[in-house]
């Protein structure tokens, strides 16, 4: 570097034992230190000198998008910066798996003590990410209690509420569902057993014991006929019979819990379980070529953006009703795969455009479910960012 620095580091993992505290160091050409800041700090630094050049090594790509702002003069945190100050540029260093800052208040506050999840078999997994998240946001040990189906099925009322009497959760997170859009078709009872019942059980349950519910939902709700963006208060209208169960357990969660909070989300993708990133990767690095449906829209979602903010509605008990939760823009499945050979490196040529109807019958999917979203920033909180970012930023943490 050129010139010199005062650099400040803080901490604003929410549950770290360190949370708030910040060190400084002194930078210079002179003295020529470097500092690592790892993901969750935050970081500020004033010049002192006339003029200062700071070169910065970034372990993933630099994405605006998951940055959160530090004040520097925040009173919480009582830096206590030199006198004469000329420039100061706080950049959060938060990444995707840190936690918002809030303020010492924090702290002190329990995180998520419960979600539910099921089981690291599932072919996509949400529930992993949302435990990531979770961790990466401090809580642990008996503060995080994550069930698969085989430690609580949710169709079964009793053993709900002896679940959460159990553990006394301060928030339940449920990803518990029944996602096999065809088979659903076929089994539309069992379906509405896990999606409706299921998540009344949990309404219920957490109703009584005064615990925070975020509930897990799906742009499948939507009919799917639109040409613009489906926002929150759109009128749902499902055309499967997935969709029609899982609106069945919106509106009994809604109708018990006016408080919690229902995230619908859509084609997801992250480094657990199987997803489309990770089969388009797959076929990529194999030097195959791939045919994929140019006529269905949608939004392309990183789970690591839900699950991040999913702890962020934990922790705002006054955010309730319905979030949208998915990667801003839209994309055909085309041109997600198109993008995704592109980032990797691979020729997108390889990726040929077809038509649904040229594929064997199934359950017809929506045509276009593009969500958008309004709710997050009425809450102050950051909404997900545009799907290509996003992508950049998820794809060199994501394997085939
Ligand atoms: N993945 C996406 O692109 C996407 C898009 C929109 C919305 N969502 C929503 O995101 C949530 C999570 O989906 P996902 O992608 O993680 O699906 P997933 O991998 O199929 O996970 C669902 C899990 O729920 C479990 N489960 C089923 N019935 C249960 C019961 N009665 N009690 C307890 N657990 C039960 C399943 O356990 P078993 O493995 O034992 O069957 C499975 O592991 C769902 O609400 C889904 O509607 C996902």
């Amino acid at each position: 570097m050129n010139g010199a620095v005062m650099d400040i580091i803080v901490d604003i993992r929410l549950g770290s034992p360190t949370f708030a505290r910040w060190e400084a160091m002194h930078l210079s050409r002179q003295n020529q230190r470097g500092v690592f800041i790892s993901a969750g700090l935050g970081h500020a630094f004033m010049g002192l000198s006339a003029s200062a050049t700071l070169i910065y090594l970034c372990s993933t790509p630099y994405a605006p998008t998951f940055e959160h702002a530090v004040n520097p003069f925040d009173p919480a945190i009582s830096i206590t910066w030199p006198g004469g100050t000329r420039t100061i540029l706080p950049t959060g260093t938060r990444r995707r798996r840190s936690t918002p800052w809030r303020g010492p208040a924090c702290s002190r506050a329990r995180l998520p003590a419960m979600r539910m999840w099921p089981a690291s078999v599932g072919p996509r997994a949400f529930g992993r990410e949302v435990t990531a998240s979770l961790r990466s946001a401090g809580a642990s040990g008996p503060d995080l209690v994550a069930l698969d189906r085989a430690g609580l099925d949710i169709t079964d009322t009793d053993a709900v509420h002896a679940a959460i009497g159990r553990y006394r959760p301060d928030v339940v997170v449920n990803c518990a569902a029944f996602t096999a859009v065809d088979q659903a078709e076929a089994r539309e009872a069992e379906a509405t057993r896990v999606n409706g019942d299921g998540s009344a059980y949990l309404a219920a349950a957490c109703g009584a014991w005064s615990a925070r519910l975020i509930h897990v939902s799906t742009d499948y709700v939507f009919r799917g006929d639109a040409r613009t963006p489906y926002f929150e208060d759109d009128p749902p209208g499902p055309r499967t019979a997935y969709g029609r169960s899982k609106l069945v357990g919106e509106r009994a969660v809604l109708g018990r819990l006016p408080n919690a909070a229902v995230v619908r989300t859509a084609w997801l993708y992250g480094s657990h379980g199987h997803n489309f990133v990770r089969t388009m990767l797959g076929a990529a690095e194999r030097g195959e070529s791939v045919d994929v449906v140019d006529d269905q829209v949608g939004s392309p979602t990183w789970a690591a953006e839900v699950a991040d903010r999913i702890v962020e509605l934990g922790l705002r008990p006054d955010a309730g009703g319905v979030f949208h939760a998915v990667n801003a823009g839209q994309a055909s499945w085309f041109q997600f795969a198109t993008e995704i050979f592109r980032i990797a490196g691979a020729d997108p040529a390889r990726v040929r455009a077809i038509r649904t109807r040229s594929l064997p019958a199934r359950t017809p999917r929506p045509a276009y479910t593009v969500l958008g979203h309004r709710r997050w920033r009425d809450m102050g909180i950051g909404p997900p960012g545009d799907w290509r970012s996003a992508l950049r930023a998820a794809l060199p943490g994501i394997r085939p």
